[in-house]
């Protein structure tokens, strides 16, 4: 039987390869998107090998329905990936409450929330791969995005602790920093800064989503089982750890 896999935000980009890459894998995957329509949309894209479910990962309500939903038609996910992530750019002196907090919600408190559902079903098999989609601003820093860098740097925090928790039941924890990736996030910077934004990528060129995809895909595999606690960049040489 193939395995479960749970791509959160797989209505576009990253998520959207990630999910599209899991099912040519094998694996069933569940792909959630934040409207009845992208749901429908990743149901059409994956075909008989997947489905997609409404999930709004800022609501607390939203991801007590979810779980409900796919534990009665589906086996316990054995593969998360932790993709679903935003960003409200500011300058930390002109930022609003409701950027901070729509941010670290969406992109960290989430997947404390999302994770914690996972875990009884990955111990119970004592096998399982939890991948946190990161970015190479928790390293480097952005001006303007204090709120994101701060989200992206809890999650790599978050799970080098929770890889240490869970490698005694043959479950790993990483996090995949990509950097310059094009995707609907990154339009408006690929379109107004290209050039800039370029001159610091060593490769010259920005990623595509089925690169991180690939990455993705390896470190959900059994080849990745001596991997745990790391966060692997994928950024075209702009930041080397
Ligand atoms: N693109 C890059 O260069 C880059 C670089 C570093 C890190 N990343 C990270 O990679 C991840 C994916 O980025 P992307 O560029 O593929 O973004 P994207 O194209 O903007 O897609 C974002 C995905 O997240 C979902 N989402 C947004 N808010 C959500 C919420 N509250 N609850 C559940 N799902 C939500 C969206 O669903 P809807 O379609 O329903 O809105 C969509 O599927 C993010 O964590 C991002 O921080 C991206």
């Amino acid at each position: 039987m193939s395995r479960v896999a749970l791509v959160t935000g797989a209505s576009r980009g990253i998520g959207y390869a990630v999910a599209k890459t899991l099912v040519s894998a094998g694996m069933e995957v569940l792909g959630t998107a934040t409207s009845e329509e992208g749901a429908g949309a990743i149901s059409e894209a994956l075909g008989g090998a997947g489905k997609g479910y409404v999930l709004n990962v800022q609501e607390k309500s939203s991801v007590v329905d979810f779980f409900e939903t796919i534990a009665e038609y589906h086996s316990p996910p054995l593969i998360l990936v932790n993709n679903a992530g935003i960003t409200r750019d500011s300058l930390a002196i002109r930022m609003k409450d409701d950027d901070w907090e729509e941010v670290i919600q969406t992109n960290l408190s989430s997947i404390y929330r999302v994770t914690k559902n996972c875990l009884r079903g990955m111990m119970k098999a004592r096998w399982g791969r939890i991948i946190n989609v990161s970015s190479v601003v928790s390293r480097i820093g952005n001006a303007g995005q204090t709120n994101y860098a701060a989200s992206k740097a809890g999650i790599e925090a978050y799970s080098r602790s929770l890889a240490l928790e869970l490698a005694s039941r043959g479950i790993t924890v990483n996090s995949v920093a990509p950097g310059f990736i094009e995707t609907d996030l990154t339009q408006d910077i690929v379109e107004k800064q290209s050039e800039t934004m370029l001159s610091r990528v060593p490769l010259g060129r920005f990623g595509n989503v089925q690169e991180v995809a690939a990455l993705v895909d390896f470190l959900a595999s059994d080849k990745a089982g001596y991997i745990t606690g790391e966060t692997v960049h994928i950024n075209g040489g702009m930041y080397m750890n």
